[in-house]
């Protein structure tokens, strides 16, 4: 079905948002060009939200290449842990109100944490938080995340991307937050999870959405690189794998404010060149 007709034959309340995992060096950045324009004609996303921590080279983004992500139709950037690794993004990140760094950073940190963005007279608010154990984070995300919803002011629909480490604290962000937002997806380890749902109180859920990037490696790393490493526990050039590029993501689907109706894994190889060209 063509994107136009796709549109026409939803509801105008019906609203679904595409979330894309983690996208890993110029192999993510270029699955999710290549994967985009079948995925509007497959679900017709009224937004796409990416996150991009690793975009560039695998470790952090520059202004150049959410510039591009943007003009490709990203409505907005999640960040995470990587966030300030390219010292080029610290007043993009301040001047491009469509790019976030978890919410829960210190607040002297560059770059905000949530913005509200608008497509066809929906109002998606999205907020980035990042987990306490094991990352760097000033602030707690379970408080700061209230601060964040209080500021967004009157939205349709609430996104969180929880970027974290551990389970616990994403499974637990999930449920604190049932009934109160729209959908809590977790990314960071660049491994899906097998538990999407929609929580009880109407919250789409996923603990991790997976990578956007070279399966074929180890969590986006050549994996002999990676895999020397751990046999030598030495320091190791590690440089993006270009093996077997997947698009991993998530679709949620909306008929009433702030809730939920499901939630679809989306797992897709990146699409051979002939497809591509003909979508
Ligand atoms: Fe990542
Ligand atoms: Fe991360």
């Amino acid at each position: 079905m063509a994107e136009a007709e796709a549109a026409e034959a939803r509801p105008p309340s019906d609203v679904s948002i595409l979330f894309v995992g983690d996208l890993v060096g110029g192999n993510g950045r270029r699955t999710l060009l290549d994967c985009l324009p079948i995925l509007r004609e497959r679900y017709a996303p009224r937004f796409v939200v990416v996150n991009g921590e690793n975009v560039a080279g695998g470790l952090g983004i520059t202004p150049k290449i959410a510039d591009e992500l943007f003009a490709a139709g990203v409505d907005a950037i999640t960040l995470g842990n990587h966030t300030y690794h390219r010292r080029e993004i610290y007043p993009y990140l301040d001047a491009q109100p469509r790019i976030l760094r978890p919410a829960n950073f210190l607040r002297s940190q560059p770059g905000h944490g949530f913005c509200v963005v608008e497509n066809d007279g929906q109002r998606l608010g999205v907020v980035n938080l990042s987990g306490n154990l094991y990352l760097r984070a000033g602030r707690s995300a379970f408080t700061e995340v209230e601060v964040a919803l209080r500021e967004l002011g009157a939205v349709d629909h609430v996104l969180v991307d929880m970027h974290a480490e551990a389970t616990s604290e994403k499974v637990g962000m999930g449920w604190h937050l049932d009934g109160r937002v729209t959908a809590v997806v977790g990314t960071h380890t660049h491994v899906p999870t097998a538990d999407a749902r929609v929580l009880p109180g109407g919250t789409a859920y996923i603990t991790d959405v997976g990578m956007t990037g070279p399966r074929g490696g180890v969590i986006g790393v050549k994996r002999d690189q990676a895999i020397q490493a751990l046999l030598t526990q030495m320091p190791t050039r590690f440089e993006t794998s270009e093996e077997d590029p997947w698009l991993m993501g998530v679709i949620i689907r909306c008929s009433r404010p702030l809730r939920a109706d499901s939630i679809e894994q989306v797992l897709m190889p990146r699409p051979l060149p002939a497809e591509a060209a003909v979508s």
